[in-house]
């Protein structure tokens, strides 16, 4: 039996902006996927999924969840007639948006190169983790797949040209205190990032600028979060939202859980992920505030996780 677990993540600025090369960072949540994976003789590859999710969320990506299983076992150089079993569990909840495929495939790929009794570095578990990735999200940027890998605070930035893409380890001064609210609503992250290029060929002179200040602004929420000026933080989370918004992959609903967290005094909130549905970040420094706006969200009825970016791993 092979054994791994893959971190989950919240992107904190840049998601959509960093598949088509801008910066974008990244946190390593605490929670993970875990799998196990065990050789069998016969019946091609079983996965019995035990995370908690989103009704709905397990269902709608088996097959991409199959697809990436199938990469994986290529990228490793295994036969895709091998039969298996594969347990998934975890503590990370299967919010969309959490980077829960791109943990499960860290997981994954972890679990089966034990069983398989094969050494592989992390770097290649990142990217087999990526070839995963494509299948849940066309043309993913890799920030996901990284941060599942690797853990902590990272500041990544894509390689268009296909070199190795730009991956820095940030340091802030403790751990701070956000809160994850989900929509409900289940997004297919490969849709979303079609959507954003296919209007941003279409509309360049809507898009374009756009990209630019994504930029600018990255640049800005890297020092704000070096020199741990969380007020300054939040309020870059908040022009992210309307960067995200600009390039039409908000919703309504991440759009009232963001302005209610904002309301109620969180630092600063944004959508995370793929957007259309999914999850919101608010920045709540310290376990009062933290509290104070979760019960909030939860009071409306919404699933809440409670955690911290920057955990040293
Ligand atoms: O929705 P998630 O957790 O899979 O996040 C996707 C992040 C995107 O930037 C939208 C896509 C990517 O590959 O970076």
């Amino acid at each position: 039996m092979g054994r791994g677990s893959g971190f989950g993540k919240v992107i904190l600025f840049n998601e959509h902006f960093v598949v088509h090369g801008v910066p974008g960072i990244v946190s390593a949540l605490d929670s993970t996927a875990d799998a196990e994976v065990k050789k069998i003789d016969e019946g091609g590859i079983i996965v019995k999924d035990e995370r908690k999710g989103s009704k709905g969320y397990t269902e709608k990506k088996k097959i991409q969840q199959k697809e990436s299983i199938d990469r994986m076992l290529e990228a490793m150089g295994v036969s895709k007639n091998v039969s298996l079993d594969i347990w998934l569990s975890g503590n990370l909840p299967g919010f969309s948006g959490l980077g829960a495929s791109a943990a499960s495939s860290v997981a994954i790929a972890r679990a089966m190169t034990q069983e398989f009794g094969m050494s592989l570095s992390d770097k290649r578990i990142n990217e087999i983790a990526y070839e995963a990735e494509k299948a849940y999200a066309g043309t993913p940027s890799g920030i996901d797949n990284t941060a599942a890998t690797f853990g902590g605070l990272i500041w990544f930035k894509k390689n268009l040209e296909g070199g190795p893409n730009k991956i820095e380890r940030l340091n802030i001064k403790e751990p701070v205190e956000i809160i994850i609210a989900n929509t409900g609503l289940v997004a297919n992250t490969k849709e979303m990032v079609l959507g954003v290029a296919e209007r941003k060929r279409k509309y360049p002179e809507k898009y374009n600028p756009l990209f630019k200040e994504a930029e600018v602004l990255v640049h800005k929420a890297r020092t704000a979060l070096e020199q741990f000026d969380l007020k300054r933080v939040g309020e870059l989370m908040n022009e992210c939202h309307t960067l995200l918004q600009g390039i039409e992959v908000s919703c309504k609903e991440l759009d009232y859980l963001v302005k209610l967290a904002r309301d109620n005094g969180a630092y600063g909130a944004k959508m995370t992920g793929g957007g259309g549905g999914g999850c919101i970040v608010t920045l709540t420094p310290g376990k009062e505030l933290q509290e104070k706006v979760a019960s909030v969200i939860e009071k409306e009825g919404f699933k809440v996780l409670r955690t911290k970016i920057g955990i040293r791993v």
